[in-house]
């Protein structure tokens, strides 16, 4: 059901790779609440993924572009003004990749350049959109930009490997940038910790099963799907959640403010 949440609104969707992406279900909402959009993902994305369908779905277009390649991004934000006739008012960050967690690297015996490659694809890039945003004075005020992360951020997730220090400083750029735009524009930035999701991303993850097993009997509610994200992504690109900045908002079930549930304890 659409509330035209969005009307008149225009933004940039990240990461939608198949239609198990997160990206790929905010996009469907965004554009079903009224949003104009742009697509966009790494070039390999383009050629592997089925994002042109989604754009035709959308009547989006889609822009490549590597989010860790400056580059890249100025040419993304200048075609979608362009796209746009001007300003936007929202960005979702939806990327994330190891090439430790793809080479089943332990977090003990960690390969220092993939390591890098993490914290920069899956971190780095959200303050690289963000710059390029502000320089390019891309953004109306009180535009959103929402990102997402994992609880493992703030707790110890072994299988997570380095991708939990890429969500800690993901989450940390979110506040530190939260605060420049807010002063300069008053553009909110916040990240979404959402429940595990199978996705190519998610199941990339040793032991994915299981922790999306646990998370769902610790979790009240159990598990977010991929849809509940995309509708919280919309209450966050709307204007009904005006005065949230800055903040990292768990959207998992009830899961991290949970200590024990007697579901687990009974197997
Ligand atoms: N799936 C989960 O369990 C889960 C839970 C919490 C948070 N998240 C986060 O949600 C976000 C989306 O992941 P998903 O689960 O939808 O999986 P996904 O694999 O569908 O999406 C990840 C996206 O990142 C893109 N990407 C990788 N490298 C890139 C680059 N250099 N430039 C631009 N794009 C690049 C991929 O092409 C892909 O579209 C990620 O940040 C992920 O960490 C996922």
């Amino acid at each position: 059901m659409s509330h035209k949440l969005l009307q008149n609104k225009k933004g940039i969707i990240f990461g939608a790779l198949d239609a198990n992406s997160i990206a790929w279900k905010v996009a469907e909402r965004a554009y079903q609440e009224g949003a104009q959009l742009v697509l966009s993902n790494a070039p390999v994305a383009l050629r592997m993924g089925s994002i042109h369908q989604l754009g035709e779905a959308c009547q989006a277009p889609v822009i490549a572009a590597d989010a860790t390649n400056a580059d890249d991004l100025k040419n993304l934000v200048e075609k979608s003004m362009e796209h746009f006739g001007g300003t936007f008012d929202f960005v979702l960050h939806s990327i994330g990749m190891s090439p430790n967690v793809r080479k089943k690297r332990d977090y003990t015996d960690l390969n220092y350049t993939f390591y890098s490659q993490t914290i920069d694809v899956s971190a780095l890039s959200l303050h690289k959109i963000l710059q390029t945003c502000y320089h390019l004075d891309a953004l109306n005020e009180w535009g959103s930009v929402v990102a997402l992360s994992y609880i493992a951020a703030q707790r110890t997730f072994p299988g997570y490997n380095d991708m939990a220090d890429a969500k800690a400083t993901l989450e940390s750029i979110a506040r530190s940038f939260g605060y420049h735009y807010g002063v300069k524009k008053k553009v909110r930035i916040n990240t979404i910790s959402q429940s595990p999701t199978a996705t190519t991303a998610g199941t990339g993850i040793k032991g994915f099963d299981d922790f999306f097993g646990y998370a769902e009997k610790m979790s009240p509610l159990g598990n977010a799907s991929s849809e509940a994200c995309a509708d919280y992504c919309i209450s966050l690109f709307s204007d009904l959640s005006r005065m949230v900045t800055m903040q990292n908002l768990y959207h998992d079930g009830g899961f991290s403010a949970m200590g024990l549930s007697p579901l687990l304890l009974d197997n």
